[in-house]
């Protein structure tokens, strides 16, 4: 046995090809550290009201965080400097915090990805900040509704297309739009891992799932156009024609007989309003 298949043997993991497999043992770290992100996302729920900054938001997850034993995986990632993303609006996904105050009225998605012992869970949902219009509660509706009809068509013997083209069809059935620059991801051991999960796609293709893979599910649906583009910052995507986006992620792993959801919320707020 190498180092590496030794390493991997230690933490209850066996590759399949080239995807890794969870083993019982492993899929327990996977529960722990899927509540403990969850958790984070939770505590955020009776702090995001009008006034409070991005940066404010991004300081509470740090906290949270260290409290928990936990380090956020994107402190430092490829240059990234804080504890999570902030996505207001017409932001799509990695939004930097800031000094930017939040209004009655935004939406924000939190997307906070914490480690603990190696093992990561990433997970972001939307917040409404005071009372929000009924088109972008839709919006956040229509996302969350997508996200867990992909979750919904996990099994063994599905494939990833089965699941993007789930998510795919079912927006669009609403006229919204999926955007197709960011994919959900394999994730264990490592933040984002092989496969790349396409969320749309056409039933019977791409990668057949088995027992044992952990992935992310994390659609992000326009309310315009699917087109994004990058600000100069070079993270922050934002919709070209400004319309409102939304996203919610989960970690998951494939069971026996569908999907075990690492992060769902240990207080039941997977979606809003929280209040
Ligand atoms: N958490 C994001 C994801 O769902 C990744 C954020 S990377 C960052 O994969 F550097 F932008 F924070
Ligand atoms: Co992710
Ligand atoms: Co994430």
């Amino acid at each position: 046995m190498n180092l590496l298949t030794a390493d991997l043997a230690a933490h209850d993991i066996t590759m399949l090809g080239q995807v890794r497999v969870h083993g019982p043992q492993a899929f327990e770290n996977m529960r722990k550290i899927g509540a403990i992100s969850a958790g984070a996302l939770d505590m955020l729920a009776e702090k995001i009201i009008p006034g409070i900054t991005t940066d404010e938001i991004d300081r509470l997850v740090y906290d949270y965080a260290l409290a928990h034993d936990c380090l956020p995986a994107t402190l430092h990632y490829r240059g990234y400097r804080h504890s999570c993303c902030t996505s207001v609006n017409h932001v799509v996904c990695h939004g930097i915090p800031g000094d930017r105050t939040l209004r009655d009225g935004d939406i924000v998605n939190v997307d906070v990805t914490l480690i603990k012992d190696g093992w990561h869970g990433d997970t972001n949902r939307m917040y409404f900040v005071g009372k929000v219009n009924r088109k972008a509660e839709r919006l956040c509706e229509i996302t969350y509704e997508a996200m867990m009809r992909g979750i919904a068509a996990v099994k063994p013997g599905a494939t990833l297309g089965d699941v993007g083209h789930a998510i795919q069809e079912y927006a669009e059935s609403e006229r919204c739009s999926i955007v197709r620059e960011f994919c959900g991801h394999g994730i264990g051991r490592v933040f984002h891992d092989i496969p790349n999960v396409l969320h749309y796609g056409r039933p019977g293709e791409g990668m057949a799932l088995h027992e044992g893979m952990c992935f992310t599910v994390e659609p992000m649906v326009n309310l315009g156009k699917a087109a994004v583009k990058i600000l100069n910052d070079g993270w922050t995507a934002v919709t070209r024609d400004r319309s409102l986006s939304a996203q919610f992620e989960h970690t998951i792993g494939v069971t026996a007989t569908g999907a075990e959801i690492f992060t769902k919320s240990p207080k039941g707020l997977d979606h809003p309003p929280y209040a």
